[in-house]
C-alpha cells in the first residue's frame, strides 16, 4: 500500500518580473484570471484532489497571499450589512480550516529546487504534491488528482507532461523517455531547459508533481544547475532508477500564465466557459475578428 498524498507545496516566492509593472507591489500569483487569483485556482485544484494541507513557500512582499486565504472581517461585515450574501460566500469560501495552511519563507530566490527544499520540515517524511500556480490547467479531473491516481497505481514519482514544439524545449524540464504506452511515459532521465538540438525528447514537464520525500535529501546538497539556480529537475533526475518514475500525459488544457499571451488565453478560455460572461465575451471576440477581417480586406 502506498502512503496517501496529504500535502501540497506551492512555491510562490518568485519575483514575477515578466509582469512588471503589475507585479511591482503585488505577487504574480495574485493576478486574476477573470476574477480569481491564479493561486486560488491551484489551491482549489489541490483541495478537489483530496489534498488536506497547503504549504506556501513565500518570500518578501507576498503577504497578500496569506490575507487572501483568511477571513476579512471588515469586508464580511459590510457585505452582511448590505445583504450581499452571494458576495459574502465568494469572499469566504476559500478560507481553509485553521491549521491546514502553513507558510514558510524562502529567504533568497535561489531556484525552484531551493523553494521546494525550504518546505522540507513541513512536509516531513511522506510523498507530497507540488503545484506551480503559473501553470493553470483546465480539466475535468483536477490535474494533480490525475497524478495522485498514477502514484496510487505505480508508487514512486509522477510528473504531468506534454509534448511541446522542439523550439520550446529551452523553457521546460524535458524527459528522456523509456517505455511509453502513450499515456504513461517512463522517466529515464530529465534535463532542465535543454537547447532544442540536444533535448532528449519534446515531452516536457508542466508545474504538477508528486514526489517522494527522498528529493529533500538530494536537494540538501544545494548544487546549482541551469541558470545558476538550484533546480528541482536536477534533483528529480538523480532519483531516476531508485523508484518508479513516470510522466503522465494529463487530460486537460494547460495555460502558461507566466507568459502574457498564455495569460490572456487563459483569461479568454475561462471567461468563455462562464454562464455570466461567455456570450458577451464571444460577441467581443467575433467583433474583433470581423474588424481585423475588414482591415485586411481594405
Ligand atoms: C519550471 C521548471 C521546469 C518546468 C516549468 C513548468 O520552470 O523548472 O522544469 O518545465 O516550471 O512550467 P520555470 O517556468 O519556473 O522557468
Amino acid at each position: 500500500m502506498v502512503q496517501r498524498i496529504r500535502k501540497a507545496v506551492f512555491p510562490v516566492g518568485g519575483l514575477g518580473t515578466r509582469f512588471l509593472p503589475a507585479t511591482k507591489a503585488m505577487p504574480k500569483e495574485m493576478l486574476p484570471v477573470v476574477d480569481k487569483p491564479l493561486i486560488q485556482y491551484a489551491v482549489e485544484e489541490a483541495l478537489a484532489a483530496g489534498i488536506e494541507q497547503i504549504i506556501f513557500v513565500t518570500g518578501r512582499g507576498k503577504s497578500s497571499i496569506e490575507d487572501h486565504f483568511d477571513f476579512s472581517y471588515e469586508l464580511q461585515d459590510t457585505l452582511l450589512k448590505r445583504g450581499k450574501l452571494d458576495a459574502l460566500t465568494v469572499a469566504t469560501e476559500m478560507v481553509n480550516r485553521s491549521g491546514s495552511v502553513a507558510y514558510v519563507r524562502q529567504q533568497e530566490p535561489a531556484g525552484l529546487g531551493h523553494a521546494v527544499w525550504s518546505a522540507r520540515h513541513l512536509v516531513g517524511d511522506e510523498p507530497f504534491a507540488i503545484l506551480l500556480a503559473d501553470d493553470l490547467v483546465m480539466s475535468k479531473q483536477p490535474c494533480i488528482g490525475q497524478l495522485v491516481d498514477v502514484y496510487n497505481e505505480t508508487g514512486g514519482n509522477a510528473l504531468a507532461v506534454m509534448d511541446v514544439p522542439r523550439e520550446h524545449t529551452e523553457r521546460y524540464g524535458v524527459l528522456d523517455v523509456g517505455a511509453d504506452d502513450g499515456r504513461l511515459a517512463e522517466v529515464k532521465g530529465l534535463v532542465e531547459k535543454p537547447a532544442p538540438s540536444v533535448a532528449p525528447s519534446t515531452l516536457s514537464v508542466i508545474g504538477r508533481y508528486v514526489l517522494l520525500p527522498e528529493v529533500f535529501d538530494i536537494l540538501a546538497s544545494q548544487e546549482k544547475g541551469a541558470g545558476g539556480e538550484i533546480q528541482l529537475t536536477d534533483a528529480m533526475a538523480r532519483m531516476v532508477g531508485s523508484a518508479p518514475f513516470h510522466g503522465l500525459r494529463f487530460e486537460g488544457t494547460r495555460f502558461d500564465c507566466g507568459d502574457k499571451i498564455g495569460f490572456l488565453e487563459a483569461t479568454l478560455a475561462h471567461a468563455l466557459t462562464r454562464d455570466d460572461l461567455g456570450g458577451d465575451v464571444q460577441a467581443l471576440i467575433d467583433g474583433y475578428a470581423s474588424l481585423s477581417a475588414r482591415r485586411q480586406a481594405g
